[in-house]
């Protein structure tokens, strides 16, 4: 656990090892004058040793003052394209060098990025995202100890109190987002249906409440999508509305469903072996969801908030759907599965028509839907599409307090075609090749009651890294969390 505080310059302790950010080819770091000389002989000895504050460069510095000990300097990138979202990297860096270097406490002085509170807020999200690991299935624990104590450095008493509020809100979306991470790492045997189930009952509690519906109860509700994908599997299936009420009247009602594949082997349509390598995080969409909640309860938002999330494993057993075989979703619409492969929509259409009862103010999904996402984007950008412009907009709003990027892709009624069957309402595939991260939305716009606010967020880009990146070591990220609290948050009355 890492501990963080605000604090003044005055009360850095001595021998402290102290981090400053700098913009490229800066002359001094930022917020250099809350140290004096010290810091900035300590720079100019860093610029003679070729650091010149390029994004992700980073020096590390000894120093003879009684203070401080060590500077670590971190670059920012040039100033004119720094955003909020460089401090939050530039101190992922830093948190990873502090553990490299086993340093027990480290003293941050934040660059001047986006104002005081989201300041501490981007520092706390890159130091926690950026050293996290997930370690639960090694035999001996890792012996590099973590930094214990990580101290913000304010210039007076005014920013102080806003970094003590970005704190605690930057914990609580980074906390979020780990809670998430170790629930997609886990691996598939251990994060069944049956034990997702158990995870998301663990994060309810101040307003958050669970409503678990077993593979009765979702017979008798008619989710025959749901049904078909788990029919081939051994482990049964479960369907989650999570529920969190607000204080006094909701200043909106939002939903969000998450596509809950807890192993996606693709079915009788089998993936190849190295497709299937990473389908544990199939449920990512669903770990979101349960990631929400678990900061909403902390957060207490003024918004109403409902989460639906599908649970099942797909796999080829002796009982599982054939190609050309025919479900009947829950909204009455007929499916013919082509590719037992494209099951996310097919449990997500059931979700969809469920949550459609509770006439939201706006809809979310989000789901690993297609490897066409990636693609389209590569691995930095989520794909959106929706029915709602506006919706469209306060993502994008929120993603410039959240970093992570968005595009949005049309929902084409030119391609409505590729998805008609003969002999059912719908089929799940379109045409092999064309355009199949927008077949997977308008599939699921099938299942949206018109007139609804519905964005669909395709997270299977994003949703992984198999190599370190800014914010993450390789395995899941937990995108797409944070810009959804933010996006909760933007309903707040102003207090
Ligand atoms: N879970 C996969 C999508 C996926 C692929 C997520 C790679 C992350 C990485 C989804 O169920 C799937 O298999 N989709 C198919 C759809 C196709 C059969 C129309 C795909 O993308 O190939
Ligand atoms: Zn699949
Ligand atoms: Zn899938």
């Amino acid at each position: 656990m890492t501990r963080f505080l605000s604090c003044l310059a005055g009360a850095v302790p001595a021998e402290s090892n102290a981090v400053f950010f700098a913009f490229e080819k800066e002359k001094k770091p930022a917020g250099s004058f809350l140290f004096g000389t010290s810091v900035e002989k300590a720079f100019l000895e860093a610029r003679e040793d070729g650091f010149d504050g390029k994004a992700g460069q980073i020096a590390s510095i000894r120093a003879r003052d009684r203070r401080v000990t060590r500077y670590i300097f971190v670059g920012l990138g040039a100033e004119a394209d720094a955003t909020l979202d460089s401090l939050r990297r530039a101190a992922s860096a830093a948190g990873r060098k502090a553990a490299a270097m086993g340093l027990k406490s480290i003293y941050i002085r934040p660059a001047h990025l986006g104002g005081s509170a989201v300041m501490a807020q981007a520092v706390v999200e890159g130091f926690l995202l950026g050293t996290y690991k997930f370690t639960a299935f090694f035999s001996a624990p890792a012996n590099k100890s973590k930094t214990a104590l990580v101290g913000i450095v304010a210039k007076d008493a005014s920013e102080k109190s806003q970094f003590d509020k970005g704190i605690r809100t930057g914990e609580i979306f980074a906390n979020a987002v780990t809670f998430a991470r170790d629930l997609i790492n886990t691996p598939p045997t251990d994060a069944t249906p049956e034990k997702m189930v158990k995870a998301a009952r663990g994060v309810t509690g101040s307003g958050v409440t669970v409503k678990v519906f077993n593979k009765a109860q979702i017979t008798k509700m008619g989710m025959g999508a749901l049904l078909g994908v788990n029919r081939g599997s051994w482990q049964p299936p479960y369907f989650l509305h999570f529920t969190y009420k607000p204080k006094g009247k909701p200043s909106r009602r939002i939903g969000f469903c998450g596509k809950g594949i807890t192993f996606d082997s693709g079915g009788l349509s089998l993936k190849p072996p190295a497709s299937m390598e990473t389908m544990k995080y199939d449920m990512a969409g669903a770990a979101s969801v349960f990631a929400l909640f678990k900061a909403i309860g902390q957060l207490q938002p003024s918004a109403e908030i409902h989460g639906f999330t599908p649970l099942t494993e797909n796999m080829p057993g002796g009982n599982a759907m054939k190609p050309g075989d025919v479900v009947r979703s829950m909204k009455g619409k007929t499916i013919e599965v082509l590719n037992t492969d494209a099951e996310g929509r097919l449990v997500l259409a059931d979700a969809l028509a469920y949550a459609g009862k509770e006439n939201l103010d706006e809809l979310f999904d989000m789901a690993t839907l297609t490897g066409a996402a990636t693609i389209a984007l590569g691995p930095a950008i989520c794909a959106m599409m929706g029915t709602s412009p506006e919706l469209i907009g306060k993502i994008k709003a929120a993603s410039t307090l959240s970093g992570e990027k968005f595009w949005e892709l049309p929902l084409e009624k030119e391609y409505e075609a590729h998805i008609k069957s003969p002999i059912a309402d719908l089929k799940n595939i379109g045409n092999a090749g064309q355009a199949g991260t927008i077949i997977g939305g308008l599939f699921l716009k099938e299942f949206v009651n018109k007139g609804q606010p519905w964005v669909h967020l395709d997270i299977a880009s994003v949703g992984w890294t198999n190599g370190q990146n800014a914010l993450s070591e390789p395995g899941a990220t937990g995108f797409i969390i944070r810009t959804l609290l933010h996006h909760i948050l933007s309903y707040n009355r102003a207090s």
